[in-house]
Order: structure tokens, then sequence, then C-alpha cells
């Protein structure tokens, strides 16, 4: 059921009876006791393992659990700065223009369930390090964390101007998010169970509450009718994806962090050495892996890969950077007779 009336509180009511009835519970929607696997996969890897053409197996194994790692913090740190900016990118907007409780029970839910995830995907990382007899402060040094101040601070302002990026970003998130989870089912039987399951549990709130952030776009047109409303509908998307991408390149720089550790594990030792496979590339190859290319990285920064994305910017008519054009399917596999032989 895929509701796209803000004005509709019947169709409303029932969405947010149906979410509160399949809401799942922290402790017990998946077996936190089987731990991780430690020679299991967490996300399928293309040909040129992200950004590492000719790693070998062990290599890959580590860099997909790694980026694995990654896509549950960033997804983890995007959720947790929500709270952060609800007051300014919602609850000032319903104040303003009160539309029905039934939006803004639905915000509500839609906040917790949010909060939940994040806290979830905290509960993983701290089992991955218990698996693997990691150090979780040696393990922070690589991952994205704290999403940025500037834009933070970039979204606030644009949103008491009466303007949407917050929302923009938060479907970029719940897109890439659904699509993640479609290379994993397709890989389960080499990915690590509970990565698995985790991430099933967290597609199917996913995909009930993917609508809400369409829900106050929605609202936005409705309520910014003059020419203030008409330049936040042009430009908002492009603002949104210009604000974070920053922080998203910043945040995987942090990988080369991992040549101060790889005396503390032979997990990171394997990991740095990865960075002549890095190093080997042309400036233009990595650029076009980030952009174009590598899966999850190029899905985050360019639009193209996002058919959601689309469709809406198409329908609001708003304004776009003219991207590369990306794979059609942004759906990767893996070579399953190498992964078995990781
Ligand atoms: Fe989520
Ligand atoms: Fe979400």
């Amino acid at each position: 059921m895929r509701v796209t009336n803000p004005f509709n509180h019947n169709e409303l009511r029932d969405h947010l009876k149906l979410q509160q009835k399949c809401a799942w519970d922290l402790d017990t929607c998946v077996d936190w006791t089987i731990g991780v696997d430690a020679q299991k996969f967490l996300l399928p890897l293309d040909e040129s393992s992200i950004a590492f053409p000719g790693a070998s197996n062990e290599q890959k194994l580590a860099l997909s659990q790694l980026m694995g790692l990654i896509v549950n913090a960033t997804i983890s740190e995007m959720e947790d700065c929500l709270p952060k900016l609800k007051k300014f990118a919602w609850d000032d907007v319903l104040k303003d223009y009160p539309v029905n409780p039934e939006l803004v029970a639905l915000g509500e839910q839609f906040f917790l369930e949010e909060a939940k995830h994040a806290a979830a995907f905290k509960r993983y990382l701290a089992t991955f390090c218990q698996s693997l007899g990691i150090e979780s402060d040696d393990l922070d040094l690589l991952l994205p964390k704290a999403f940025g101040s500037h834009f933070q601070a970039a979204i606030i302002r644009n949103a008491r101007s009466g303007g949407q990026a917050f929302w923009w970003v938060v479907s970029n998130v719940e897109e890439v998010s659904i699509n993640i989870f479609q290379g994993i089912y397709r890989n389960k039987n080499d990915v690590d169970p509970l990565y698995f399951n985790l991430h099933r549990r967290h597609l199917e709130e996913e995909s009930r509450h993917a609508n809400y952030a369409y829900l106050m776009i929605e609202l936005n047109k409705h309520q910014n009718r003059g020419l203030r409303g008409w330049w936040h509908r042009k430009t908002d998307f492009t603002w949104a994806q210009l604000v974070a991408a920053p922080w998203v390149i910043t945040e995987l720089y942090k990988f080369f962090n991992v040549k101060h550790l790889k005396h503390k594990n032979p997990w990171f030792e394997v990991l740095a050495s990865c960075i002549p496979l890095y190093e080997k590339m042309n400036q233009s190859e990595k650029i076009r892996r980030m952009f174009i290319a590598a899966p999850y990285v190029s899905w985050i920064l360019n639009p193209n890969h996002r058919q959601m994305h689309i469709d809406a910017t198409k329908d609001l008519g708003s304004w776009n950077l003219p991207f590369p054009e990306a794979k059609k399917v942004p759906v990767v596999t893996f070579d399953r007779g190498e992964m078995n032989h990781a």
C-alpha cells in the first residue's frame, strides 16, 4: 500500500495502523546470540571490489565486511541525526501548516522506527567487534561518524526558509537501503546470517515507511505556492545532493586510517594490504568508480542510480545536475565460485 496524499486522513490512519501492527522489537527482531560468522561476507562486491581491482579472495572477504559495516554506520549515523533536524524539517512545518493528526502520528512513528534502526545497526557493529576480537574504538576510526555539522546547518537553513532538502536526503538513504537489500537477498547463502536477518527486518519497515518523505515533499508543494516555493521545488533536490556528498566522500577516505591499525588485528592487516590496489588506479578511474561504477558509493552520490528519485524529480519539475548515466539495474552479485574458496 503506497500512500501519497497527505490530505487523505483515512488512508493515513490505515497506514499508521499497518506500521504499528507490523513493527518489530529491537531485542527480539533477530537472534542476536548467534553472533557474526567471520567467514561470511556482508555485502556483495562488484568485479573491482568497490575500488580495489585485483583483490585476492582474502582481501575480498575483508572488503565486503568493511563495506557492510560502513553501510550500517552510514544508515545509523543518518538515522541518528534525524531527531536533531526533526524540529525544523517536520515539527515546525506541521505547526505552521496543520493538516491532520494522522500525518503527525505517522511522522512520530517514522522517527520512532528510524531511532530503532540506528540502535539495531549499532548493536550489529558491537557484535561484529566482539566476534572478530576487534576494539570498537579502533573500528570507529574507519567508519562514518557524526553526520557533518556543515550538512546539518545547511539543512536547517533550508528548512527554515520553507525548503524540503531534508526530505530529499531521507528519501535518498531509504531508496539506497532498499536497493542494498536486493543484493544481499540474491546472495543470502554467502552472507552472514545475522547481517542478512537484520537487513531483512530493516527492509520491512523501510518499504512500509519510505513514502513518508514523499508525503512531506507533496505537502510542501501545497504549502509553498509563491515564488519561494517554486524556487525550492526547483533547487532543493540538487541542494540536498550537494550538501550530503562532501560528507560521504570525506568519511570514505577514513579507510586509509587502516594503515595505523594493521598491527592491532589480522583483519586490519588484510584491509591495509588493499591500499596499493586503490593507489594503482588512475585518477579518472577513481572518479568513475565513485560516481558510476562502485556499488553503494555511487548509488548514494549519483541520483541516476535511484529510480524513485528520478520519477519524483520529473514529477515536480526539479532541476538536476547532469550526473553521468548509471547502470539501469543497480544490483551486483558475488562471484560464488570465488567466494566459496575465500
Ligand atoms: Fe531505517
Ligand atoms: Fe527509513
